[in-house]
């Protein structure tokens, strides 16, 4: 592990916040999608992480759920600008772009603090050297959930939030939006394909599932290390709502 200095923390709601640190020369390159350890360095609670700056960004970021009894984030959610944390040098993960086959079209389907790994892929060049289009969705309980909103509006990517609990102009989960084919109509895109399209999940367990179960009955395949597919999702590294924080 290494200490950084936050540079700067910001608060979203009672739930989500976002900072960002220094970036130790020593921590090893890694590809945006992959996760590193995060700890208070002063008990043994680690917690993995998805970094959400680029790959080639000098600083690190990190996105957030707070619990107010969690063993990490009951401490981590009150750093301010100068605090030091630790992070582990060795970020991994196979949220990668190299996990999946060429295609024309990457989707990365977000939901809450899922959206992470994806803000490190679209704020990286590379990715858009591989994909003609690049649409990103989150899905949050409400608007001000939308983190980072501003600076995806900015990226040369569609940018399609949905919102589940209020009135919100692309209201519902993203599920159920494929399935009725919501999105497809209002991004004016065709169904996806496995010849076409690229699809990256980062979100609760239970939407993972859904999702992979959707994906595996239109015959698309699950991409690894060693056999890039059509789809990719990360299990176990964001911690979600409901997780021990
Ligand atoms: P909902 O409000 O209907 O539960 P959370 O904040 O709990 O991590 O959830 C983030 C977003 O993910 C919420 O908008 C939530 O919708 C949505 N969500 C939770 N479970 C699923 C699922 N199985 N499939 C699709 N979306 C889900």
């Amino acid at each position: 592990m290494n200490l950084e200095t936050v540079l700067s923390v910001r608060h979203y709601s009672d739930d989500l916040f976002s900072f960002q640190t220094t970036r130790s020369a020593d921590i090893r390159a890694f590809k945006a999608g992959q996760f590193t350890m995060i700890g208070m360095g002063d008990n043994d609670i680690l917690r993995a992480y998805s970094i959400a700056s680029a790959p080639t960004d000098s600083h690190l970021e990190f996105f957030s759920i707070k619990v107010q009894d969690g063993p990490l984030t009951s401490r981590l959610q009150h750093i301010q600008a100068g605090d030091q944390i630790e992070v582990g040098d060795r970020p991994t993960g196979t949220l990668v772009l190299d996990n999946l086959l060429p295609g024309q079209r990457l989707w990365c389907i977000a939901t809450g603090t899922g959206l992470a790994p994806f803000l490190s892929i679209v704020r990286d060049p590379s990715t858009f050297a591989r994909f003609d289009e690049v649409i990103l969705t989150h899905t949050v309980r409400t608007a001000r959930e939308l983190a980072f909103a501003e600076m995806l509006e900015s990226r040369p990517i569609r940018y399609y939030p949905t919102v589940t609990r209020e009135a919100f102009h692309t209201e519902g989960r993203i599920t159920d939006r494929l399935a009725s084919g919501a999105v497809f109509e209002d991004l004016n895109l065709p169904q996806w394909s496995a010849d076409c399209d690229r699809i990256m999940i980062c979100g609760s367990p239970a939407f993972n599932n859904e999702l992979r179960a959707d994906l595996q009955a239109r015959g698309f395949q699950h991409g690894t290390n060693r056999a890039p597919g059509h789809f990719v999702q990360e299990r176990a590294f964001v911690m979600q709502r409901g997780d021990p924080g």
